[in-house]
């Protein structure tokens, strides 16, 4: 994969023309953009449909987690918006991502759609080694429990994971090179860090094995977001 189709544009609004208007000043040239929580509650699922009829790709990060009947559900539902990608927390267990799998399957056949590709979150970044243990009970240290969650997701027959850039080298050793790495928390040496801590630039984890980069206000805050948007791929090229 080329390194401009690696990365995700975070499309962090709450309006649609907002959404529309970026995605507007990023076509054609920016392969994916991804429709978070805040965007899909506050305009709607159709929002989805939307910018997948401008030819991009779209990833629907809603971290979907409940009885597996409700989650596959939901995975067909967001299959016939014609998302690319989307993804579920691996801690609702193998049978809660299987059952999408195969809804999701189904949903596409039956339209047919593209199957988009399903991600598993392993354990949130914003979690830290104590929370982890002291208030969820979760016994393994954090790598063990991210390497056991990304094994459950490939088993269950899902694409790849959310990783943050720290997980990328552990998770590519244990799972493969065909297995997708979906990692946030990215910073260009040049853009502000915001609230991400240890951020890895867009080109170092492209080259530890980052299938995909999610890029959101070093590229959506700037003052020329294409520019912004070049720059960054032209950075990885030259590291890959
Ligand atoms: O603007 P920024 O580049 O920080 O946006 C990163 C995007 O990735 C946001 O949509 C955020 O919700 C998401 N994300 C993250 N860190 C994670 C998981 C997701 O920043 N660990």
């Amino acid at each position: 994969m080329s390194a401009a189709e690696s990365v995700i544009i975070a499309l962090d609004v709450d309006a649609r023309e907002k959404a529309l208007e970026m995605v507007r000043k990023l076509s054609p040239g920016v392969s994916w953009f991804k429709v978070g929580m805040e965007l899909f509650s506050a305009v709607g699922p159709e929002i989805v449909r939307e910018i997948a009829a401008t030819g991009a790709k779209v990833f629907v990060d809603l971290k979907f987690h409940d009885i597996p009947n409700t989650v596959a559900g939901a995975g067909a539902a967001i299959t016939r918006l014609g998302a690319a990608m989307f993804n579920v927390h691996c801690s609702g267990g193998r049978e809660m991502m299987r059952q999408t799998l195969e809804r999701s399957r189904e949903a596409a056949l039956k339209d047919g759609l593209e199957l988009p590709r399903i991600i598993g979150v392993t354990v949130l970044t914003s979690m830290s080694q104590e929370v982890l243990k002291g208030e969820i009970g979760v016994g393994r240290d954090m790598t063990e429990q991210v390497k056991a969650l990304a094994l459950l997701a490939r088993e269950a027959g899902l694409d790849g994971v959310v990783a943050s850039p720290r997980e990328i080298e552990v998770i590519r050793a244990e799972c493969g090179p065909d297995f997708l790495i979906v990692t946030p928390g990215v910073r260009p040496s040049w853009s502000a860090r915001d609230d991400q801590h240890r951020v890895m630039t867009p080109a170092e984890a492209y080259r530890l094995g980052a299938t995909h980069l999610v890029v959101g206000r070093p590229i959506t805050g700037a003052p020329d977001p294409r520019e912004a948007w070049n720059k960054i791929v032209a950075e990885m090229e030259e590291k890959a």
